[in-house]
């Protein structure tokens, strides 16, 4: 179903202290939101399980990374499995960090994804162009083509548990946003790519990353096809991730 959410990665950041203070504000403040939105947070795995124990019944908790595998002799790996056990919902997969330094191909990619949903999660795939991309006039084909290979084995009854997350990879960390436009413009073009695809594109919910700030997430949320955001920096601040999630509208 489309929902509206807003979806803190903490990458490689966070402590047990984080955990304790941050998620206890964002839990009290976002308690009193009537816009609907659904708030994840997503540490690094070593600390899922004090976030969950923070989080209550109003946040969600995911991971940012599962591997491929169901289990095994996979030194340091963790799996979906293992992620739904602790209590967690949600789990990124794809994200550019992960195909940039990590090497993860698109096989790799829709590989995650498969266990992914077979682990009973939402899987969130990330998308995004390089800078390169798009210069050269590439981006819708790149992200078309990593939503097609990341998405290849869903079955028809997953689909309600697939989100797509569109991160630019020019615009994460470095505090270039796409223009709302331009944002709206790309996740029109994935809803189109989901519906070739047989998905049921008007129920996927489709977040939009990329040096999200307090300040510019509203103009992003209020467009028609943008679902909320997938947030790096700025969910480190605690007062900064509450304000993102008060700025997404009520009517989306
Ligand atoms: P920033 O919000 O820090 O640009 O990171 C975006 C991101 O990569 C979230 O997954």
């Amino acid at each position: 179903m489309r929902r509206k959410i807003v979806a803190g990665n903490w990458k490689m950041n966070g402590s047990k202290d984080l955990a304790q203070t941050l998620v206890g504000f964002v839990r009290s403040r976002i308690a009193s939101l009537d816009n609907g939105v659904e708030v994840v947070i997503i540490p690094p795995a070593i600390y899922v399980g004090d976030v969950i124990g923070h989080a209550g019944d109003e946040l969600s908790v995911g991971v940012q990374n599962v591997g491929q595998w169901g289990s095994g002799a996979y030194t340091g790996e963790i799996s979906a499995e293992m992620a739904a056990d602790q209590g967690c919902q949600y789990a990124l997969i794809g994200h550019s960090e992960r195909r940039q330094i990590f090497g993860e191909t698109d096989t790799v990619v829709a590989e995650k994804v498969e266990r992914v949903l077979a682990g009973g999660l939402y899987a969130v795939l990330c998308v995004g162009e390089t800078l390169q991309d798009r210069d050269a006039g590439d981006a819708e084909a790149v992200v078309a083509s990593q939503v097609r290979a990341g998405l290849a084995t869903v079955a028809p009854d997953q689909w309600q548990r697939v989100i797509v997350a569109y991160e630019p990879v020019w615009a994460i960390g470095t505090g270039k946003t796409a223009t709302a436009q331009d944002a709206q413009a790309m996740h029109a073009s994935i809803r189109g790519v989901l519906s070739e695809m047989g998905a049921p594109a008007d129920e996927i919910s489709l977040l939009y990353g990329g040096s999200v700030k307090a300040d510019n997430a509203a103009a992003l949320f209020a467009e028609p096809d943008i679902d909320g955001g997938l947030i790096g920096g700025a969910s480190l601040i605690a007062e900064d991730f509450v304000s993102i999630c008060r700025s997404v509208p009520a009517n989306i």
